[in-house]
């Protein structure tokens, strides 16, 4: 199926960042969290770049389960921050190791940060230039860093995507239903995503797909 981009790439209207924030994406957002526990770095401890993090569910999901995690989560659609200020305000002790930081990707500020970790989850088929997520993370982080990518992948066909929306959506407002179509219809395929690393220079991080509708992209950076 051909790759139709997303309409808009910031998710910055007050009602669509609500629904967002409303939805439940605990499976998703569990298999991100179980997938960078993998990671060689054995305990997360240290500074994690969350690129895209929207209302803040990943990292409020981290600093919670890793007392020693520092969490920068960027965003660049004040919509989403507010939602996630939110939530933040809820959780004391981990709240207070998420900074919000809003911030349209590339972004100069983020540079040269050292980050221990860069993750992100269902940022790249937003991007108007994929190539921004990639040199991002050779800008951000510290050389030996655990890099975590998951996003949709791109269904093989019309079919294919009808029968995800069903499965996934079914009972979703009608704004979510059409995000997450656009969003499988913007969506990279794992051979897409590896072109992109073999342009970036990141192509020994390994791609594949981790569920029936995501792949990721992950590994340890090493800066050549
Ligand atoms: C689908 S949401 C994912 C949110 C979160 N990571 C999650 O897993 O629930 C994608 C987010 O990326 C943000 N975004 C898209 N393009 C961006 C850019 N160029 N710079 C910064 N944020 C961007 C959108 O505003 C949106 O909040």
């Amino acid at each position: 199926m051909q790759r139709t981009p997303e309409p808009e790439e910031l998710m910055d209207e007050a009602a669509q960042a609500q629904a967002y924030a409303d939805a439940d994406f605990n499976a998703a957002n569990n298999l991100f969290v179980e997938l960078l526990e993998q990671s060689p770095s054995g305990t997360l401890q240290g500074k994690l770049l969350d690129l895209g993090c929207g209302p803040a569910d990943i990292p409020l999901l981290l600093a919670t389960r890793h007392p020693a995690l520092h969490i920068d989560a960027v965003d660049g659609a004040q919509a989403m921050l507010d939602l996630a200020q939110q939530r933040l305000v809820n959780e004391t002790e981990a709240g207070r190791r998420i900074r919000l930081l809003c911030e349209y990707l590339p972004s100069p500020r983020l540079a040269h940060q050292n980050y221990q970790f860069v993750v992100s989850n269902s940022l790249l088929h937003h991007l108007v230039d994929p190539g921004t997520l990639w040199d991002t993370i050779k800008n951000c982080a510290h050389p030996s860093a655990q890099i975590l990518i998951m996003d949709l992948a791109r269904p093989t066909s019309e079919l294919a995507l009808d029968a995800l929306v069903e499965t996934y959506a079914i009972d979703a407002p009608d704004i979510l239903r059409r995000d997450f179509r656009n969003s499988l219809m913007a969506a990279y395929t794992v051979n897409e995503i590896r072109d992109q690393l073999h342009a970036a220079d990141l192509d020994y991080l390994d791609v594949g797909m981790v569920s029936d509708r995501h792949v990721a992209a992950r590994g340890t950076f090493l800066p050549r």
